[in-house]
């Protein structure tokens, strides 16, 4: 068999996965006692395939080696963490780029500033101890809803009517975000009352 792409890193970066998982979890406990809910849906991480860190390296041509997967390119690591309403995905944010080990590399704020397909997301790349790169991918549900359902629809090829299709899908997203935003209304006017 030939060697990992993450040569002997590895180990090291599960660790810094279950590191980060639990201080998600962390996070979550201490908001749901502040807000009365869990501020998370649900969180997923995972250390990138081989076969996928390969096939990245070769779509952006870098050569196939342990510095591309891990000082090149940015996401060996990633995190979805999906939120209940907009508000959340700012807290999560804030509490996450709290711990004095993490620094910021890049942020994208995709939800101020949709892609033009209606893509909408808080994409922030985590650098945790001087070491390793840890890409974060905030969303609400609608938001997650979206993405998973374009997602299937972008393996379907030559399909008739395809700028109609972008169209639509753009509408959907525009239509999900301004539910998202009452709904967010929704919940201030209750935790107003609450006070
Ligand atoms: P990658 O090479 O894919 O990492 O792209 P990038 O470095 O330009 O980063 P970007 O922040 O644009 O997107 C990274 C990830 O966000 C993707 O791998 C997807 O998981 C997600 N993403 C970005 N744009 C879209 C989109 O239009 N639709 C869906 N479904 N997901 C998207
Ligand atoms: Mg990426």
């Amino acid at each position: 068999m030939s060697e990992s792409i993450y040569g002997a890193h590895l180990p090291e970066m599960i660790e810094i996965q279950q590191e980060m998982e639990a201080r998600v979890e962390s996070i979550r406990r201490e908001l749901a006692g502040k807000l009365g809910m869990d501020p998370v849906e649900h969180c997923l991480s995972r250390i990138k395939s081989e076969e996928s860190m390969r096939e990245k390296c070769r779509r952006n041509d870098l050569p196939e080696t342990t510095e591309s997967a891990l000082e090149v390119l940015h996401d060996a690591i990633g995190f979805r963490i999906v939120c209940a309403f907009v508000d959340d995905v700012y807290t999560i944010r804030d509490r996450l780029t709290a711990f004095a080990d993490c620094k910021v590399v890049t942020e994208k704020d995709y939800i101020r500033h949709a892609k033009p397909n209606g893509y909408r997301s808080y994409h922030m790349i985590l650098r945790i101890r001087e070491t390793y790169y840890v890409e974060f991918q905030l969303r609400t549900i609608s938001m997650d809803t979206w993405a998973a359902l374009e997602h299937h629809l972008k393996y379907k090829k030559h399909v008739a009517n395809e700028s109609l299709i972008v169209q639509e899908l753009k509408r959907c997203a525009d239509e999900l975000a301004s539910t998202d935003i009452s709904m967010q209304t929704i919940r201030d006017l209750i935790l107003q009352d609450e006070v």
